[in-house]
């Protein structure tokens, strides 16, 4: 594993972290330990995985695909909704069975429910299987923790502060071709609904030149495709003193001439038009956005927090079709916030015949403790929440194949990246626009981009063969 800079990211991190670990032997006390490790949630938890691995593996850990076969297990948690939290202990259960056929077994919560006070209280009082509590501000103390485990739970949250801790390229990157970058953690918006701002902490952007320089060590590395991650990547910088903007961040990284640059999530709020321009300038900026809309009503959006119109919202998706090449917009929407009337709905299901999205991840709201939309009166039910959701998905999937048939015909670049889930004899990967294509082709091509003429569309997906 290559480590670089360790010393200098020492030097210039404010935060009191333990590097010290890096010079430790651990090898013998893991050696022959196997780990198993779930993850849910965003690509934000996605990338900490892969840091977490790099961890363990670097401790003497190997990696196992089988919990039974495994001496710990790593759930790395999402807060987002109740349903992610439910899944999460509906899991431990199952590793609290195993804990009392393998007593030796750690288990280990991590990740955005671990932020969250109740949860902690919860694992306190009834799960007291569990060995190990970690936050989203304390994963590189995970291998220290683990050497100290005694026979108690042993818990690590640390507040939502905290500096931005470079400790070099120290991932074990699931893909060989596609990378995530962070640029920032936290998030500043505080969407009335939302508790990734309580969970991931405030806004810190790292330095663009430690970005730049991860992303060149991506190139060499021969990584074709990264995408720059955040909770709202567009404010990037605004945060730092003398830092550069997220437009001119793109541009530095575009110059760098890796083949893909894809970035997630931007909100509206803080797109601008030399955004726009940038993308539709490089070649390498990837033509696709998701724009979380959340509501097509004003008076749920401004309950919501979200600081635009819906008309504003309008002038800038249309700015951005008119603007980049064959652009793809892909949107996340809410239904069901306290007290949404059908009207509002209605002003939803009006924004997105306008926008006619070519995807959306649609939800029903979920009530966070601690936010302030959670203690706002709600009278709708739950099934009509869940009538809309139905009616919404309906419409959002019409558009999705009528996008996706345009493209009957067409020759798309595909990024391979993977053998496809749905057909072991084919590839799979995303054209520019960040549409799903299976193709037929040689097992060889995987890493490479090919021109593939797309013969045929469903709502998720497109079949293609090389041209
Ligand atoms: N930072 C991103 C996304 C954060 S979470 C953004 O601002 O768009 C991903 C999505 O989960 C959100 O876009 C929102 O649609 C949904 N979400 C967040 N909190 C939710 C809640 N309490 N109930 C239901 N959906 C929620
Ligand atoms: Fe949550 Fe809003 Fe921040 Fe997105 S921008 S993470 S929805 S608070
Ligand atoms: Fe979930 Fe945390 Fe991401 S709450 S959506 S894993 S930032």
């Amino acid at each position: 594993m290559n480590l670089p800079n360790m010393l200098e990211a020492k030097k210039r991190s404010k935060n009191k972290v333990n590097y010290e670990y890096f010079n430790l032997d651990y090898s013998d006390k893991f050696k022959d330990k196997k780990y198993y490790i779930r993850t849910y949630g965003c690509q934000m938890n996605v990338h900490d995985s892969e840091e977490i691995k790099a961890l363990l593996e670097r401790i003497g850990f190997s990696e196992t695909n089988t919990m039974e076969e495994s001496d710990l297990v790593i759930l790395n948690t999402c807060a987002v909704r109740e349903n992610a939290h439910d899944k999460v202990f509906g899991f431990l259960g199952r590793c609290k069975h195993l804990k009392k056929e393998k007593k030796d077994l750690i288990i280990c919560l991590c990740g955005c429910m671990a932020q969250e006070e109740s949860v902690v209280n919860e694992v306190l009082n009834k799960h007291k299987y569990i060995d190990i509590v970690f936050g989203t501000h304390n994963i590189n103390e995970l291998p220290n923790m683990l050497l100290e485990k005694i026979d108690k739970l042993n818990i690590n949250v640390k507040s939502i502060e905290g500096d931005v801790i470079e400790v070099g390229n120290l991932y074990k990157r699931d893909s060989k071709t596609s990378a995530w970058v962070n640029i920032m953690y936290g998030c500043d918006k505080f969407c009335t609904y939302c508790i990734v701002p309580y969970t991931r902490g405030k806004q810190r952007s790292r330095k663009s030149i430690d970005i730049i320089n991860e992303v060149k060590y991506l190139k060499e590395n021969g990584y074709k495709e990264i995408t720059l991650l955040g909770q709202n990547v567009n404010a990037y910088g605004k945060d730092i003193e003398n830092e550069i903007n997220f437009s001119e961040l793109l541009e530095s990284v575009a110059k760098i001439g890796i083949e893909r640059i894809r970035f997630v999530t931007s909100h509206p709020w803080d797109f601008t038009d030399e955004m726009i321009d940038i993308i539709a300038k490089y070649d390498n900026t990837m033509p696709y956005i998701h724009l979380p809309l959340q509501s097509g009503s004003d008076r749920i959006l401004k309950l919501m927090g979200r600081r635009y119109t819906t008309e504003e919202y309008i002038k800038l998706y249309n700015k951005i079709k008119e603007k980049i090449n064959n652009v793809a917009v892909t949107t996340d929407i809410i239904v069901g916030f306290p007290n949404e009337t059908e009207e509002d709905f209605e002003s939803t299901l009006n924004v997105v015949n306008t926008c006619k999205y070519d995807g959306a991840f649609t939800f029903i709201y979920s009530p966070r403790i601690g936010t302030p939309a959670a203690s706002m009166e709600d009278k709708i039910s739950l099934k009509e929440k869940e009538e809309r959701l139905q009616r919404l998905n309906e419409i959002v999937n019409k558009y999705s194949l009528e996008n996706n048939q345009k493209l009957i015909g067409s020759i798309q670049k595909v990024l391979l990246t993977d053998i496809s889930e749905k057909d072991s004899k084919k590839l799979c990967g995303y054209t520019e626009n960040m549409k799903l294509v299976n193709v037929e082709c040689d097992k060889n091509l995987i890493g490479t981009i090919q021109n593939v003429e797309i013969i045929d569309a469903k709502s998720f997906s497109l079949d293609g063969i090389i041209e």
